[in-house]
């Protein structure tokens, strides 16, 4: 009778162990660009919201100045403002380069544009993790002498659903990404062509909320749901414009006394040589919806002035204004990239898994803070960043904070041994084996499609062969 006391107590205290550490850890954070923070709430998206109920909603991520595409990307995933890691427009100028780089195609393969920071995606593989990329800005770029073990080639033409399937394949295969970075292009697209306030961009979030759907079905699906952790958020929002809101450069200054880096609404302003205070003074008070600043004079809390890349004068509009050359130009009912503190420019943020607490809301958080959270998840260590774990450590469920360091669990010596002990230990150790075979047995069998998956895939050409889709 002592003995299967003895026996069912260290069972108990064995068998959860066991259970758990067949899940490894599993990060999946998708970025579903121009995703405004309050877009949940102007049509149903059942979706969007099932994940609230069963994880965490933050309101209102505040991102970074500026608030464009390729400079907020790169703050998710290392944590940094755009004055520390480098990116610090969609389009730039390095003048030591003496070169342009551009979002469009310019420059954007060279690694050296990137490499002022380390993305996490790289991070994790340097720590003996593997991570897969679907079309995140610069996750097909070689940084760091590395690429993701598993991406995709940037084509924008590639459905969502085949970007969900390929991650999905690579978190199964037999040697798993533990990893996963997916980015989608709208509703940003769709934000910049009808405007944020238009009637055709609830159909837009409609479709996302759909599309959400179709990622947590596939998750489901193939077993993983409920061991990934999935963050779902965004570069920034979206605000509308204005036609008759139009400031005109043309009227201000000679076109041939400057070069203009990076687009309306912040615009980087390089002035000829020996024409710096001719432009400045020009441009200066000469229209009251847009702030002219020295690079040197930018405020502070916006980050962003010590790179070389930020040019020596920084125009912004207010919000909802456009600044051009002329009014031969495209006109768009939909922008970002304004100043980081308007509400219009924070993306959503929601995230359920393991690692989450349930049914949690909290009302802003940073986005430099979630680079040492999912580092936390992923349990690496953080490079120097800008955010804090303290910040957003209430989003987690205790359950992540005790397994952060997982250890195996060493029953403690009793301080008598005696024959019944030894007896009851032989037989717990007998059937915790026969359990873990049981369990083994009964994982590899969960997994043979997704083995089956596998073996397609590698009896395939060459990843990059295969996405000429
Ligand atoms: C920068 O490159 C341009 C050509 O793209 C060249 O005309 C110019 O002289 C270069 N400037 C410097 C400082 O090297
Ligand atoms: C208007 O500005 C564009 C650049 O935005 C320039 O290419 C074009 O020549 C300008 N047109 C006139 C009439 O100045
Ligand atoms: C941001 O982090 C970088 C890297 O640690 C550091 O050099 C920089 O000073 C930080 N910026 C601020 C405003 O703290
Ligand atoms: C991009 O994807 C589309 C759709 O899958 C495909 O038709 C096209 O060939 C791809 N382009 C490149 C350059 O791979």
């Amino acid at each position: 009778m002592l003995h299967v006391y003895k026996l069912s107590c260290w069972l108990a205290l064995v068998l959860p162990f066991s259970s758990g550490s067949g899940k490894e850890k599993k990060l999946l954070l998708v970025s579903f660009d121009g995703f405004r923070w309050d877009y949940v709430n102007r049509v149903p998206t059942p979706n969007f919201d099932a994940l609230m109920r069963e994880g965490v909603q933050v309101d209102r991520v505040e991102n970074i100045y500026v608030t464009k595409t390729l400079p907020n990307h790169y703050t998710l995933v290392t944590g940094l403002y755009a004055e520390n890691h480098g990116i610090v427009g969609n389009e730039m100028y390095d003048p030591i380069f003496n070169m342009s780089f551009s979002m469009e195609g310019e420059g954007f393969y060279e690694s050296r544009w990137w490499e002022e920071a380390v993305p996490l995606w790289v991070t994790n593989q340097k720590a003996g993790g593997r991570s897969g990329a679907a079309m995140w800005p610069g996750s097909d770029v070689e940084i760091g002498g590395t690429y993701p073990v598993r991406y995709l080639p940037y084509n924008a033409s590639v459905p969502f659903e085949t970007r969900v399937e390929k991650l999905i394949h690579w978190f199964l295969e037999q040697e798993p990404i533990d990893f996963g970075v997916l980015y989608w292009e709208e509703p940003d697209e769709s934000g910049h062509r009808f405007g944020p306030e238009s009637s055709q961009l609830d159909d837009v979030i409609a479709d996302i909320d759909e599309k959400l759907g179709f990622l947590r079905n596939e998750l489901k699906k193939n077993r993983l749901y409920d061991d990934v952790d999935l963050i779902v958020t965004s570069d920034h929002g979206m605000t509308q414009l204005f036609s008759e809101k139009i400031i005109q450069l043309d009227s201000y200054v000679k076109p041939d006394l400057y070069t203009w880096i990076d687009k309306s609404p912040v615009v980087g302003i390089l002035p000829k040589e020996g024409y710096f205070d001719e432009v400045y003074s020009s441009l200066l008070d000469a229209n009251p919806n847009m702030m002219v600043y020295k690079k040197e004079d930018v405020p502070e809390h916006f980050h962003y002035k010590h790179n070389i890349r930020i040019m020596p004068i920084l125009l912004e509009a207010k919000e909802g204004w456009s600044i051009v050359k002329n009014r031969s130009g495209d006109f768009m009912l939909g922008n970002h990239g304004y100043d980081s503190s308007l509400t219009s420019m924070h993306p959503v943020f929601i995230a359920r898994g393991p690692a989450f607490r349930k049914g949690y809301n909290k009302d802003s958080m940073r986005s430099v803070d979630l680079y040492p959270l999912m580092c936390h998840i992923l349990g690496l260590q953080p490079l120097a960043n800008n955010g804090s774990l303290a910040n957003v450590q209430d989003l987690l469920s205790e359950r992540s904070d005790k397994d952060s360091t997982p250890r195996p669990y060493i029953p403690a010596r009793p301080t008598e041994p005696s024959y019944a002990w030894a007896l009851g230990s032989l037989l717990g150790a007998a059937l915790v084996v026969s359990f873990l075979l049981v369990f083994v047995r009964q994982v590899t069998l969960q997994q043979l499609p997704a083995l089956a998956l596998h073996n397609r895939e590698i009896s395939q050409p060459l990843l990059q062969e295969e996405l000429r889709l």
